[in-house]
């Protein structure tokens, strides 16, 4: 039976949301901000793929795992996009970022890249988002942000840990290339990192803060000094590059009671 629990959830943010909700932080906020634009379709393209191989897996195990993996992403998709709408209202034009990103995955991944390709790019993502999920419970790292934002966040850090080995496990039964498995994640790395950039800087111009000298002071403290997210992330992600890597030789289960409360 499968451990992974596909839970409904209905985040409401009608309610004023603080244009700075993460801790009254410009940096933070945006940082945040440009996570939730990324993920919708990011874990569309996701479960997409996933959905196309269950046919393929014959483990009944795995298979009741991917189709739990492809109800966890389509909710986390369907909650970020719902806080689309309370940025708009605060006046950010998200179009042209979604265009682009779109083109990317749809265009450009989905056209271009093998099956093997595709899902070892989201083994990748999955290992990125495992050990940034880490971050986010561990560290507390939204501890200073709105509620509803932290719940969030905090939920979905919790669901990532949860479904963690599935997509390296569909993977694996497609192919153990190492090679494939490699090129993914550096795939998949370089897609993350660069729309989490393109995002963030996106944010903070619309926002008229990207010159602001305070926005990074708090980048570089976050990113390299204090928090050590880009170091801890790089780090952690690590392990990936072992030829005997499997996603549960990393301890950290223990935290996804943490994120769901
Ligand atoms: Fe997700
Ligand atoms: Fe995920």
């Amino acid at each position: 039976m499968s451990q992974i629990t596909v839970r409904q959830m209905n985040f409401d943010f009608s309610e004023q949301t603080e244009r700075y909700w993460c801790g009254n932080s410009h940096f933070r906020t945006h940082f945040f901000n440009s996570i939730t634009l990324l993920f919708p379709d990011g874990e569309q393209f996701m479960l997409r793929t996933i959905k196309g191989q269950i046919k393929q897996i014959n483990n009944l195990q795995l298979k009741q795992e991917a189709s739990a993996f492809i109800g966890q992403e389509a909710q986390h998709s369907i909650q970020h996009e719902n806080f689309w709408e309370i940025l708009q209202q605060q006046g950010y034009e998200l179009k042209t970022y979604l265009r682009f990103l779109r083109f990317i995955l749809w265009n450009i991944c989905e056209n271009w890249l093998s099956i093997e390709l595709k899902l070892a790019m989201i083994a990748g993502v999955e290992n990125c988002t495992n050990v940034v999920a880490e971050l986010v419970l561990e560290e507390e790292l939204l501890a200073e942000a709105e509620p509803k934002l932290k719940e969030l966040f905090e939920w979905h850090a919790a669901e990532e840990i949860e479904h963690k080995t599935v997509a390296y496990d569909v993977l694996q039964n497609v192919t153990q290339s190492y090679l494939i498995r490699l090129l993914g994640m550096l795939i998949g790395y370089t897609f993350v990192f660069g729309f989490l950039n393109l995002g963030l800087f996106m944010m903070l111009y619309q926002d008229k803060k990207l010159l602001n000298f305070k926005v990074w002071q708090e980048m570089v403290q976050f990113l390299f000094i204090k928090e050590k997210f880009l170091f801890k992330v790089f780090l952690n992600s690590l392990e990936y590059l072992r030829k005997n890597f499997h996603p549960l030789q990393r301890d950290n289960f223990f935290l996804v009671r943490k994120g769901i409360g």
